[in-house]
């Protein structure tokens, strides 16, 4: 924590923070539910001058460590917003994706926030594992429905390298028909499907920040930090970053990359893509797919319906 604050302190100092200026925040990497709430209060305290009323303050949370003492205490340092990786409710598949805990552990995590008065609770999912069919995700959907959320992430699986799952890349299975019925499935019980892999009768402002590219600071190992057009990348390793938590890579994107990232993540959301913001040639090749119907206009932006195809309208779009 000795680290972090002297990074947070530098990055405060980097962005001029103003009073009341930060909008919403995100605990979350690895398992903040590991973490004492005491070892927070410096942060927090330290945060506290340039916190927004009412802002959505997010912790990540394992089922199997957010006991009822965490979540309390998470809740008295002001976190208003839960967001629990569950992954399944299926004790065969927890088990295969290597999850500590239990469908009943996290039923009961996600009852016991509800219980303190978090505000906002959100779970994830995970679809395409091996194995999934539409049987089990139903279940999974309408098992996460019983529980008082407002909020659903289901993320396809992917294999990250480095992990163990890397040596067997069998355990994904590439279905697109299940992310269109998970969608449906979820949409169903009356939550708006906002971003690609995001559901909610409440939508996440944090989630929304990264899609219009809104600056973000990024304080600890591993976490990405963004300003204007440049982003920041602390150490990703622990030992290295706790000895200097101040050596940031930093990496400048050009007009043509933050076009590119706005047209993915404005197409991949509700966020949609100001009209302003691209060519004469890239306007007429929007103006065609709202023709085709695989765009709409909202005044100067244009948004798309199916966000499985959006990197693909994108593509058409840069020609
Ligand atoms: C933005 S979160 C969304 C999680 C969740 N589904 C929700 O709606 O709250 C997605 C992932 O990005 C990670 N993350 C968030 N902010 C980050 C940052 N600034 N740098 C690196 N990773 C970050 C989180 O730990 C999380 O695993």
């Amino acid at each position: 924590m000795i680290a972090l604050e002297k990074q947070l302190k530098d990055e405060l100092k980097r962005f001029e923070a103003k009073e009341e200026s930060i909008e919403t925040i995100f605990i979350g990497g690895g398992t903040p539910s590991t973490v004492d709430p005491i070892l927070y209060q410096k942060i927090f305290k330290l945060l506290k001058p340039y916190i927004k009323t009412n802002a959505e303050i997010t912790t990540e949370a394992n089922p199997n460590s957010a006991t009822k003492a965490w979540l309390q205490g998470m809740y008295d340092l002001g976190v208003n917003r839960v967001s629990f990786g569950v992954q399944s409710f299926d004790q065969d598949k927890l088990k295969a994706l290597n999850r500590a805990h239990s469908p009943k552990q996290a039923k009961i995590a996600v009852l016991t926030a509800k219980e303190i008065g978090f505000k906002n609770l959100s779970l994830d999912l995970i679809y395409n594992y091996q194995g999934d069919t539409k049987a089990l995700l139903k279940s999974d959907i309408e098992q996460a429905f019983e529980l008082p959320i407002n909020h659903i992430s289901a993320y396809e699986l992917t294999i990250e390298s480095g992990t163990k799952f890397a040596s067997t890349p069998k355990v994904r299975q590439e279905d697109d028909e299940l992310a269109f019925f998970v969608a449906k499935e979820i949409t169903k019980h009356g939550f708006k499907h906002y971003e690609i892999s995001n559901f909610g009768s409440y939508e996440s402002e944090h989630n929304k920040g990264y899609w219009k590219l809104k600056d973000y600071i990024g304080v600890g190992a591993g976490a990405v930090g963004f300003l204007k057009d440049t982003r920041y990348y602390p150490s990703t390793d622990i030992d290295a970053y706790i000895k200097n938590p101040l050596k940031i890579k930093e990496e400048s994107l050009t007009t043509d990359e933050l076009l590119t990232e706005r047209l993915f993540l404005g197409l991949r959301s509700n966020i949609g893509v100001d009209k302003n913001i691209l060519n004469k040639a890239m306007k007429k090749r929007a103006d065609f797919l709202v023709e085709k119907e695989k765009l709409f206009k909202d005044n100067n932006l244009y948004k798309n319906t199916n966000y499985f195809i959006s990197d693909e309208l994108v593509l058409y779009i840069l020609g």
